[in-house]
């Protein structure tokens, strides 16, 4: 089966976990070691941000981020439903309300128009989310936010390496939080990161990361474990430095892909606007006007042919039996996508011999 995502761990990654663990420090209190601080430098310096505070997974990322943004109970967030369910979780753990709004149909991203329409007094803050790789309408959403008074979390779990206007992820935010789960672009196993501009945030995150505290026992915050251990660190900066090449791998296959699929009218490819550059986490076809069982039914038949389909997201977080309660609004364009979408391989593993039998089972049984 040729995976959906993988991992791609060589020598230099086995290696620099051998170093930490010789070395004895495997984390520390205040959860700054010198992998996690190194870690964090290079990555602020790949995001061109001022901060990087490094965390164990992309959900405590986005947790933190509300916590510091001071998002509590009575207070409603703006998100999209079409995403992981990380992000909507991490706002009812702060006690607010999530408040779904619906998507742009060709770029999967939440609506700007939409997400004004769906402030109130209690609304705190938007959380964009940078789908599949692409970025989400950042400017606008800026301006909306400034207008409204509201914080912007960019939930960039997906989206290393991707560029809106020539800027990364988090430019046009508070807060970018981002994921190294073992699928994504770059991987620490499971990590996270928050990256901001602010001073007054970085601060208030690193402290909100360990317990809340500044020095150990003295707690000046509510705060959490969030603590990134060594180990994952040094893995950070090994598939950072590599990452540039994976993300060559992955773009040389979803432009093969693009281009042998571009033929076919039942299918729509997906799309990467002016001003936008897709990190192509994920390579995300669309079966026009179909319903879920034909989609459902080509996947299956795709997987007997040893393709690692994946379908992000179907049900919709809106729809989930637990976040059913904090349903408002139809979403149209979201429930459509969702029974229409489905993705293909294009990770760094997938040879050119492979990207072409992806591309022509899917024309066949198209
Ligand atoms: C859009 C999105 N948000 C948040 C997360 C949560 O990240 P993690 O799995 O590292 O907790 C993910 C990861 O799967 C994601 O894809």
């Amino acid at each position: 089966m040729i995976p959906i995502n993988a991992p791609h761990i060589g020598r230099e990654e086995i290696e620099a976990v051998k170093k930490v663990l010789e070395s004895g420090i495997l984390t520390s209190g205040l959860g700054t070691g010198p992998m996690v601080r190194e870690f964090e430098k290079k990555f602020c310096r790949f995001v061109k941000a001022k901060h990087a505070i490094a965390v164990n997974s992309g959900t405590a990322a986005l947790h933190m981020a509300l916590l510091v943004a001071e998002v509590k109970i009575g207070d409603e967030v703006i998100l999209p439903s079409f995403t992981f369910t990380a992000t909507a979780e991490t706002v009812v753990l702060t006690g607010a309300r999530p408040v779904f709004v619906d998507i742009d149909p060709h770029t999967y991203t939440i609506q700007p128009e939409e997400i004004e329409k769906a402030i109130t007094q209690k609304t705190k803050a938007i959380i964009p989310v940078d789908l599949y790789g692409l970025s989400a309408e950042m400017k606008a959403i800026q301006e909306i936010a400034e207008k409204h008074d509201l914080v912007v979390i960019e939930d960039a779990a997906q989206a290393h390496g991707a560029t809106y206007h020539g800027k990364p992820p988090g430019f046009y935010a508070d807060f970018a939080c981002w994921s190294f789960y073992a699928s994504k672009n770059m991987t620490t196993g499971e990590g996270g990161m928050v990256t901001t501009n602010s001073e007054e945030y970085a601060e208030k995150l690193r402290c909100v990361r360990t317990h809340g505290e500044k020095e150990k026992y003295t707690s000046v915050l509510l705060g959490h474990n969030y603590r990134m251990p060594e180990i994952e660190a040094a893995i950070g900066i090994v598939q950072l430095k590599k990452l540039p090449k994976f993300l060559d791998k992955r773009r040389k296959n979803a432009e093969t892909l693009s281009k042998k699929l571009g033929e076919a009218s039942k299918l729509r490819i997906p799309k990467e606007p002016r001003g936008f550059g897709h990190s192509w986490y994920l390579y995300t076809v669309r079966l026009e006007g179909a319903n879920a069982s034909i989609r459902d039914k080509l996947i299956i038949q795709l997987k007997e042919r040893g393709i690692g389909i994946g379908v992000y997201y179907d049900p919709p977080i809106h729809l989930m039996p637990f976040y059913r309660r904090f349903k408002r609004r139809k979403l149209v364009e979201t429930e459509k996508a969702s029974k229409q979408v489905f993705s293909l391989p294009v990770h760094p593993g997938v040879t050119a011999k492979q990207v072409k039998f992806i591309a022509d089972c899917v024309l066949e049984l198209l």
